[in-house]
């Protein structure tokens, strides 16, 4: 592993910087409790030890905004801003603006910056949406999952089934037009109906953006480990499988359309243009606590632990834990990977003779849409939705 601050940004990677879409992404890296299949970098207040509260975490981000800054030249302004978790509704008003501030000073927002948000509901309030909108948020993600108490239970989220919605109604009436509800499905013991109830829920609140993921169980969780012992099964595929189509077809039919095979929105507005920043290979400097970065094709990450991050921007280096240069294979993959689980897909002519070749099998397959590939496009039908990874892989080789 490389040590911190020795990242090399190559005048290639910088060429064309601030042409692209830039996008910034803050980690916030606390949780109140863990939940037992999250893999994510957080760390409850027991878990972290001296030097990490969250004032050390504001202090290490202002210093990495500011040499960030400094590093790429002439910075680019952010077109978005994405500030995500752990739980950044744990900082409360003030210190996500503090968040705010610190992106406006280093980089400078664009005029119609999109700033997003991710909140638990159970610590939001209708004074935490005022208070961020105030301060130039301008979307609201909320992680509701599901309302089934006992779905809710597995997961070991603490929020009280209504209140995500209740949150996102909050959200609403603070002026935030662009609110997502998150969603899990397929997590053992969840049956059609509460999956259902679930979206009947989400579709009451009028939020214009819904992410919906099949539940992963990642290693070295507290998940894994209760399925290793046999107290709980894996998802199911066929379960996987047909709750995708269920709640595509619900979320379909009220209006919010998928533009990503895990993504709904209500309109052309309402995507998240950060994610799609992300899946359309633009550059984004990600700060904090083991965040990722991408800028013209060289790739880092920072040290995970927040008490060294600091430490290491105290010192005055860039808390960098490795890098690497992207190949072209790697980059061509990354671009089928991702491009292809979008409705647009992905142009024809990004494939090799071998790769457009594979197409039309898999089209003839009712994998890609035969009419878009006629079109010069690759677009994934409704089964090759489900089947995404799989046609991803036979592009590819
Ligand atoms: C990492 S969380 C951060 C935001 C916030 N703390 C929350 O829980 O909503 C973002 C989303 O990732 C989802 N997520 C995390 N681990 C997951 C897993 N193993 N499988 C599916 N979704 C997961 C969460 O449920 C959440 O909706
Ligand atoms: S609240 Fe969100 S980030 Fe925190 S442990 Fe749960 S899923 Fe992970």
């Amino acid at each position: 592993m490389s040590t911190p601050d020795d990242l090399h940004l190559p005048d290639t990677a910088l060429q064309g910087l601030g042409t692209r879409p830039f996008g910034v992404y803050v980690h916030v890296p606390f949780c109140a409790t863990r939940c037992g299949y999250c893999d994510f970098n957080t760390y409850t207040a027991g878990e972290l030890g001296s030097g990490a509260a969250p004032e050390d975490w504001l202090d290490g981000l202002r210093r990495e905004l500011d040499l960030a800054a400094q590093r790429l030249g002439t910075p680019p302004a952010a077109d978005t801003v994405f500030v995500g978790g752990g739980t950044p509704s744990l900082l409360g008003p003030d210190g996500l603006a503090a968040v705010l501030d610190a992106v406006r000073q280093s980089f400078g927002l664009a005029a119609d910056a999109e700033v997003t948000t991710e909140s638990n509901p159970e610590s939001t309030s209708p004074a935490l949406f005022a208070g961020i909108r105030d301060a130039g948020y301008t979307r609201v993600s909320l992680g509701m999952q599901s309302v089934a108490p006992h779905v809710l239970r597995v997961l070991d989220r603490t929020h009280t089934p209504g209140r995500p919605v209740e949150a996102a109604a909050e959200a609403r009436g603070a002026g935030f037009d662009h609110v997502n509800l998150d969603l899990i499905y397929g997590t053992p013991g969840e049956r059609t109906e509460d999956l259902q109830a679930s979206l009947d829920a989400v579709l009451e609140a009028g939020v214009d953006h819904v992410s919906a993921y099949a539940l992963i169980v990642e290693d070295g969780t507290a998940l894994a480990r209760r399925v290793r012992k046999g107290e709980i099964p894996m998802p199911d595929d066929d379960v996987l499988a047909a709750d995708y189509e269920l709640l595509d077809a619900m979320l379909e039919k009220a209006g919010l359309r998928w533009y990503e095979v895990s993504n709904w929105a209500a309109s052309d507005e309402a995507r998240c243009r950060h994610n799609l920043g992300y899946w359309l290979g633009g550059d984004w400097w990600g700060a904090g606590p083991g965040a990722h970065s991408h800028v013209g094709g060289v790739r880092w990450w920072n040290v995970k632990h927040p008490a060294r991050y600091t430490a290491t921007l105290t010192e005055g280096a860039l808390p960098v834990g490795g890098q690497e240069t992207l190949t072209p294979e790697d980059r061509h993959l990354e671009r089928v990977m991702l491009e292809l689980r979008l409705a647009e897909g992905l142009p024809l002519d990004a494939l090799d003779d071998g790769g457009a070749r594979e197409a039309r099998r898999a089209a003839a397959d009712g994998l890609l849409s035969t009419r878009d590939l006629d079109g010069g496009r690759a677009v994934l039908t409704d089964r090759g939705r489900l089947l995404a990874d799989a046609v991803v892989r036979r592009l590819v080789t």
